[in-house]
């Protein structure tokens, strides 16, 4: 069982990022072999919308979402952690998941399966916002689980925080903590 943890902030040890790692660290507990990749640290440019992918569905971009493709396609979990930013994710985030259309392009016109070999692969959202106010994530979620919906990627839920704004604070709620910890043994588990 493989699992990619996604880090989507560009605030590296922040709030999503150790959220994240709880995850891992449960999922690593239950004997799954973890690999998290930061996405602050890669090159993603934002899709050009060129319809190359139409044709082919690759991205004829050459950057460091090539390797995210073949990551993808090797993992049966995927983490993804963002936090908002003006009610989305970021826009690291967005840039990856706007490059996605390749794998849109694969599925909806070529009739291919988006991420190669067909397997049961689930997703789990994590994020974190400073605010406190209804409907918080709504934005962020209908962005994530249209990403999962077309990569075939089933949706195993969520760790959704409020109210969490300087870096670090979540470290000092154990409940939290203890949450993505368990996250991340049932996400193999189930
Ligand atoms: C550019 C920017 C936009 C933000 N927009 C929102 C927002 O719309 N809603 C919110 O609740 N928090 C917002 N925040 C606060 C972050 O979500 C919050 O600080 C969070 O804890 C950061 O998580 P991180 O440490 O994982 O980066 C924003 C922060 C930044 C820097």
């Amino acid at each position: 069982m493989r699992v990619l943890g996604i880090a989507g902030s560009p605030r590296q040890g922040g709030n999503t990022d150790i959220l994240l790692n709880e995850v891992l660290r449960g999922a690593a507990s239950r004997g799954a072999e973890v690999k998290t990749i930061i996405l602050s640290r890669l090159k993603i440019a934002p899709c050009e919308h060129c319809d190359a992918c139409l044709e082919t569905g690759k991205c004829k971009v050459m950057d460091d979402m090539q390797m995210v493709y073949d990551e993808m396609e090797r993992a049966d979990r995927i983490v993804l952690a963002s936090p908002l930013h003006f009610m989305g994710v970021t826009a690291q985030t967005k840039a990856m998941i706007d490059r996605f259309q390749a794998l849109w392009a694969r599925k909806y016109r070529l009739k291919l399966p988006p991420l190669g070999k067909k397997r049961d692969r689930k997703g789990l959202f994590i994020s974190v916002g400073a605010r406190k106010t209804s409907h918080l994530f709504e934005p962020a979620l209908a962005t994530v689980k249209s990403l999962f919906a077309v990569l075939d990627i089933i949706y195993a839920g969520e760790l959704l925080f409020e109210g969490v704004d300087e870096k670090g604070a979540i470290a000092r709620n154990p409940m939290a903590l203890n949450q993505a910890f368990i996250a991340g043994q049932r996400l193999v588990e189930e």
